[in-house]
């Protein structure tokens, strides 16, 4: 995620753009840059860091210029710099663009332009597109929005763009795909950004683009929108929006949290975009492609982590010794570093951490080097210090993760790691390719499958309001979903501050089981896999001690539903991707006991979002 703001109009573009961008700065912040137009001049502003250092570059105070852009950056590709901000300029310097979003296959695009003789100033995608936009537009003559047309149906990714070109000083052309890009209608004056947040003071009238829409804006005339696909013109409808900022930052969602639940479908896809070739059965990960031999002869993976981290790496435990066949050792990395490790230059260490920047984590990892392991990171942060300490990696694309509690994190490294097995697996053939085709194919239906879970919301907000009054909680599952319900007890535990405990399940009748009474609500993750028939007596020897019981369980369930006092029904997948399923309805009801019991959700007491010291 990042944020884009343009503008053509009356008013003085400069401070319209600085302020937007600290307006969208939620929407991720490693880099900041501007560009302002008068005729024919571009100036060029850009730095790492946040909007404020970009609007210390200079005071503008004598910048007339009633056209501009703006970015605040969220890395994906090249890490956090100066020159790695946007806007990015092509070769002649004639357009300028900013990009929301990710240009999937910059690297065969980028090889084509360095052989018609273009050079790069920077590591992003961002700056391949607007020299392939430079490249059709002289190899054929066309103007922009024509070039732009043509370029962009040889790009696969996702982008929200502004692009402005010297030759043609009084229109900005956009377009959008996968992104969003909202178009403030004034008078006599257009503004554009990823919502509105930037223009809502200027205009309530929004017309939001669609996937495969471009636009051509004048100061002169309203915009004319164009379907990319169909060549034609088309009509277009403007809203009247009624939203505060507040609201527009949480996109309409009451607290970040939430945004960020609903987000995942997305993450998930994002994370995968460009990684998960299902047509041509191949999954492409740079950071595992360079350093195979490491993870073919490793004889054990640990993985390093904490708090949610550490719940996606148990997951990634239970994938990675079944598809790869590698002993796995998950470890707290607080623990890790204290306990005198034996470590060897033939392991390799994973390191989990959404932030990129958790003290416990980066002392668990210089431990790992100066043993001789060789050290991946899975980190959200591009740049992050985790991120630079490991000897590679691979990025979570889940967009910056704003409320404490983490979410879309999770899911978003299961998938990652699920795409690491997945890659290692084929390299050592420890899984057929039926088998890796098989699991592929349902890994790109998991979007549209928690789109489906977070249609459970409601029925969920109702559960919420039999158990918020509850001081005590268990959530129990089994495999994979163990630590899903180590997740799920930790969530409720973060945000609402009920104390809750995750268990195996068959561990309760070691000790827990003494817990269970009419007043200890018991979650059950009880999907209809190898154990589930266990796990039925588990909910049944809670309900000879009168425990109430949230079963979540696969749709078309009918044993569970009979026995259980709440049942959530939860798509049909492979047990392997079950917890991405699974944790949905824990994190939304996590969420509404704790909005129920008016606890601040997004900023949870005695809590940080990055854990920096030890
Ligand atoms: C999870 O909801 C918490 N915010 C916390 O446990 C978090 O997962 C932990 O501090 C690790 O953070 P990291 O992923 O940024 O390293
Ligand atoms: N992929 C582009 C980059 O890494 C844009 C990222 C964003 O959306 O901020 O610069």
């Amino acid at each position: 995620m990042c944020g884009i703001v343009g503008y053509m109009g009356h008013r003085k573009a400069a401070p319209l753009v600085l302020k937007g961008l600290q307006r969208l700065e939620y929407r991720g912040y490693d880099s900041a840059g501007m560009a302002l137009y008068e005729n024919q001049v571009v100036s060029l502003y850009k730095t790492q860091g946040k909007v404020a250092d970009l609007a210390a570059l200079s005071n503008f105070k004598d910048a007339n210029q009633s056209i501009g852009m703006g970015h605040t950056r969220w890395a994906t590709h090249g890490v956090p710099s100066d020159a790695n901000a946007h806007p990015h300029s092509s070769n002649s310097g004639e357009l300028t663009l900013i990009h929301n979003g990710i240009i999937e296959n910059y690297e065969a695009l980028k090889k084509l332009l360095v052989g018609k003789g273009y050079v790069f100033h920077s590591d992003t995608d961002t700056e391949v597109l607007v020299n392939l936009i430079e490249e059709v537009q002289k190899s054929h003559q066309y103007q922009l929005g024509k070039a732009l047309q043509v370029a962009l149906s040889q790009v696969v990714g996702a982008y929200a763009i502004v692009v402005f070109d010297t030759k043609k000083t009084d229109e900005l052309v956009v377009a959008k795909l996968g992104s969003p890009l909202a178009i403030g209608m004034g008078d006599h004056e257009y503004f554009i950004a990823s919502d509105a947040s930037p223009f809502i003071e200027y205009t309530n009238k929004a017309v939001y683009l669609e996937d495969h829409q471009l636009a051509i804006i004048k100061q002169d005339r309203p915009p004319k929108i164009l379907s990319i696909a169909t060549d034609t013109f088309t009509d277009y409808y403007i809203q009247e929006l009624e939203l505060s900022l507040d609201a527009i930052e949480k996109g309409g969602y009451k607290h970040f949290m939430l945004k960020e639940i609903y987000e995942q479908p997305r993450a998930i896809k994002d994370t995968y975009r460009g990684r998960l070739l299902v047509e041509e059965g191949l999954i492409k990960m740079a950071g595992v492609e360079e350093h195979l031999d490491k993870f073919l002869n490793t004889k054990r993976i640990i993985i390093v982590a904490c708090g949610t981290s550490w719940h996606a790496g148990l997951v990634a435990e239970y994938i990675l010794e079944d598809l790869v066949r590698i002993p796995v050792e998950v470890e707290y990395a607080s623990e890790f570093k204290y306990r005198n490790p034996v470590i060897s230059n033939q392991d390799v260490v994973i390191a989990i951490s959404q932030s990129g920047e958790t003290a416990d984590t980066l002392a668990a990892i210089k431990l790992a080097k100066e043993k001789g392991a060789f050290v991946f990171g899975v980190c959200n942060v591009v740049g992050s210090t985790i991120s630079r300490a490991t000897d590679a990696g691979a990025y979570t694309h889940a967009g910056p993760e704003i409320g404490v509690a983490s979410t879309k994190a999770f899911t978003t490294q299961i998938t990652v790691m699920s795409l690491m097995a997945l890659r290692i697996a084929m390299a050592k053939e420890s899984i057929s390719v039926a088998q890796f085709k098989e699991i592929v194919n349902e890994l790109e239906l998991i979007p549209q499958k928690v789109e489906i879970a977070l249609l459970l919301n409601q029925r969920i907000l109702e559960i919420a309001h039999t158990y918020k009054t509850k001081h005590n909680c268990l959530y129990l599952g089994r495999g994979v979903n163990f630590p899903v319900a180590l997740e799920g007890a930790l969530k409720l535990k973060e945000i609402s501050y009920i104390h809750a405990e995750g268990y195996p399940a068959a561990e309760m009748k070691h000790g827990p089981i003494a817990l269970i009474d009419e007043n200890m609500p018991v979650i059950v993750v009880a999907i209809n896999k190898g154990y589930y028939d266990k796990t039925v007596s588990n909910i049944q020897e809670i309900i000879s001690r009168k425990g109430k019981i949230i079963a979540i369980v696969t749709e078309g369930d009918t044993t569970v539903k009979e026995l259980a006092d709440h049942v959530i029904e939860v798509p049909e997948t492979m047990e392997c991707f079950s917890p991405l399923l699974t944790t949905i309805p824990l994190q939304l009801l996590s969420y509404h006991i704790a909005v129920l019991l008016n606890k601040n959700v997004d900023q949870p007491r005695n809590l940080a979002k990055s854990v920096t010291v030890e």
